[in-house]
C-alpha cells in the first residue's frame, strides 16, 4: 500500500475547523466545556480545533481499544485510558478523527452518558458516508467522505503516517 492523492488539504482542514471553531464559541458561550479527544487518533484535530475555540474550555483524553476481531462487530471497546475528571453537570464534547461504522463511539457515547454530563455532543473531523451501523447525532462534521481507507492528520496505516499534515487516499502499490 502507498500514499496516493490528497483528498482534503492542510487549508481545507484548517477552513473546516475555524468555521466549527466558531459554531463551538457560539453554542458554548457561558457554558462549561470539557472536549475530550479519543486517543490516538484524534490527538492532532483536537490541538489545532483548540486553537479556533475562544469560549473557556478544558480538555480531557480517552483512550479506547476494540476487542479482538471476533467482537469488533459488537461495537464493545475496552477503555485503555479513562478520562481524568468526572463529568457529571458538564457539557461533553467528543472530538474524533474519523467516524466509519460508528461503533467505537456508540460504545464511548454509551458509557459517558451515564456519567450524567449536562450534554454530550460529538465533533469528528471526517465522516465516511453511508456505512454507520450505529445510529448517531454527530453535531460536528469536517467532512463527509467516501467509504476509502484514508492516512495523515492523526490517521494512521498500521501505525504510521499520522503525522502527515494533510489527509490522503491509501493506494494499491503498482
Ligand atoms: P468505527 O467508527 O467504530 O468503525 O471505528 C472508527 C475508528 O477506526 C477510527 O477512530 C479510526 O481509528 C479507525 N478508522 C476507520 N476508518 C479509517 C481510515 O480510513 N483510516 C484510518 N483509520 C480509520
Ligand atoms: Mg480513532
Amino acid at each position: 500500500m502507498k500514499v496516493g492523492r490528497t483528498l482534503v488539504s492542510a487549508e481545507e482542514i484548517d477552513t473546516a475547523l475555524a468555521r466549527i471553531g466558531a459554531q463551538i464559541d457560539v453554542e458554548y458561550e457561558g457554558k462549561d466545556l470539557l472536549m475530550i479527544g479519543v486517543l490516538k487518533g484524534a490527538f492532532i484535530v483536537m490541538a489545532d480545533l483548540a486553537r479556533h475555540v475562544t469560549v473557556p474550555v478544558e480538555f480531557d483524553f480517552m483512550a479506547v481499544s476494540s476487542y479482538g476481531a471476533a467482537t469488533q462487530t459488537s461495537g464493545v471497546v475496552r477503555i485503555l485510558k479513562d478520562l481524568d475528571q468526572e463529568i457529571a453537570g458538564r457539557d461533553v464534547l467528543i472530538v474524533e478523527d474519523i467516524i466509519d461504522s460508528g461503533l467505537t463511539l456508540s460504545y464511548l457515547l454509551k458509557s459517558l452518558r451515564v456519567r450524567y454530563p449536562a450534554s454530550l455532543e460529538v465533533a469528528a473531523l471526517l465522516v465516511k458516508e453511508g456505512i454507520q451501523r450505529a445510529q448517531l447525532d454527530v453535531k460536528y462534521t469536517g467532512f463527509t467522505i467516501g467509504p476509502e481507507f484514508v492516512v495523515g492528520y492523526g490517521l494512521d496505516y498500521v501505525g504510521k503516517l499520522r503525522n502527515l499534515p494533510y489527509i490522503a487516499v491509501m493506494e494499491e502499490d503498482d
